[in-house]
């Protein structure tokens, strides 16, 4: 089969290399990629950027794609899967209505208050006088989003009223993040250690892979403004057994089931968001796709086939299929390029990657067989150990390993449950 993936971090490197382990698997194309989706067996990159759902359309057509996958979240929002379903193209991801539980944040709350799922109590608003009144009612601290897709840019946790007025202004004002912020949620703060659990669903059976835990400050210790991962581990004791039974039956199947009472079949990964507090597990948000960097901690966990997986949602038969974990625990650093996520420098040169073992790229280019520094988020290495304390370890034996000018990385990635 041909298999097309779209996007270009980590996380699609992540897809390609597992899916490129399926025996049915002939050719792999990466749009628009990076070096290692370029570097991996069987795959080619295509210049195509994500969002040109026209130009990728033509692409499948023309090569005769049997199954696309899409990354990012952009692109389903933006009706990729409709377009290519139209088209008669087999595609893995949820339709432009069903990937509302990502693009807007108030359609995600709908749902949630509707079906009884455990959420932050929250208010929405697209008038900045009754958003204020309303903050200035529930005090600090306080949580303001912008409605829709911000880049992880939209959404501020105020300690202080003045935080939150300064935002509610930057949004609803100065329109930061445009038609975005035309609506905010104002909601309550929730308190505790956060976790991802990221499932596979064809709009009837759940299936949730391994729960993981991200890193999102760019400073050791959590400190500094947010990034979009700075890296992340699979399994992680913030959630056993017993949780994520809770988080299947209390949160992923009422979602899944409450938007088909909707009218929305949902197909694809459903990725929640969770808060661990005194009441249990409750929804921070849901997400229309992998999450990067969790995917590529837990993609290197799954042993079975993710093509036929993939295929299995597509077809609306994910009753048939079950999931295999290797027990072990999985670590994934980011290393990134000096001044991330502020402004930082490319074209640096990459050495060591040979050295080192599972390194799934992110913001890199190739020019005349050299890999070369391309965005902010530049490398992951993917290390496995049977504790968590030995996957940190083997990580970063490799992460010593690979130099380029300017590399930053968090020293603490996993540590936070030690
Ligand atoms: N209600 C809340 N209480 C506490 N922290 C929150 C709350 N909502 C969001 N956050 C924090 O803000 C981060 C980003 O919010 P999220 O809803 O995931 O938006 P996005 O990922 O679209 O930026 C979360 O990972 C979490 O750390
Ligand atoms: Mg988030």
């Amino acid at each position: 089969m041909k298999i097309l993936v779209i996007g270009s971090g980590g996380r699609e490197h992540a897809l390609v290399w597992k899916l490129g382990q399926s025996p049915r698997v002939s050719q792999l194309y990466c749009a628009p990629g990076n070096a290692g989706t370029q570097l991996a067996d069987r795959c080619e990159n295509i210049g195509f950027r994500a969002n040109d759902i026209l130009g990728l359309l033509e692409f499948a057509k023309e090569n005769r794609i049997d199954l696309t996958v899409v990354g990012p979240e952009e692109p389903l929002v933006n009706g990729i899967v409709d377009r290519f379903q139209m088209a008669g193209l087999r595609i893995f991801g949820p339709n432009a209505r069903a990937a509302q539980v990502e693009g807007s944040k108030a359609f995600a709350k709908k749902i949630m208050e509707k079906y009884g799922i455990p959420t932050a109590r929250a208010r929405k608003f697209t008038a900045i006088d009754a958003a204020w009144a309303y903050v200035e009612q529930q005090g600090a601290p306080i949580v303001i989003k912008a409605d829709g897709l911000a880049a992880g840019k939209g959404v501020a946790v105020c300690r202080q009223l003045e935080e939150a007025r300064a935002f509610l202004k930057q949004v609803m004002v100065s329109k930061a993040f445009g038609k975005a912020g035309e609506m905010v949620i104002v909601e309550e703060m929730m308190t505790g250690q956060e976790a991802s659990v990221l499932a596979l669903t064809d709009g009837h059976t759940v299936l949730p892979l391994s729960p993981a835990q991200d890193h999102k400050p760019i400073g050791e210790g959590d400190t500094g403004p947010n990034t979009g991962g700075m890296g992340a581990y699979s399994p992680t004791p913030v959630m056993d057994a017993a949780m994520e039974q809770q988080v299947l039956e209390q949160i992923l199947r009422p979602m899944v089931a409450g938007l088909r009472a909707e009218g929305m079949v949902y197909k694809g990964i459903l990725y929640a968001g969770l808060m661990m507090d005194a009441s249990g597990p409750r929804v921070v948000e849901f997400n229309c796709r992998l999450g990067d960097p969790e995917t590529q901690c837990v993609l290197p966990r799954l042993k079975n086939d993710l093509l036929e997986l993939m295929l299995a949602v597509t077809e609306e038969t994910l009753d048939t299929q079950r999931l295999v974990w290797d027990p072990r625990f999985c670590l994934n650093v980011v290393m990134a390029a000096q001044g991330y996520p502020g402004s930082y420098t490319k074209g640096q040169p990459i050495t060591g990657l040979e050295q080192a073992g599972l390194v799934f790229h992110a913001g890199t280019s190739l020019r005349e067989g050299q890999v070369l520094c391309a965005g902010g988020r530049v490398l992951n290495v993917v290390g496995l150990g049977t504790t968590l304390k030995n996957a940190i370890e083997n990580t970063y034996q490799d992460v010593a390993k690979i130099h380029f000018e300017g590399a930053y990385f968090r020293r603490d990635i996993g540590q936070r449950v030690l």
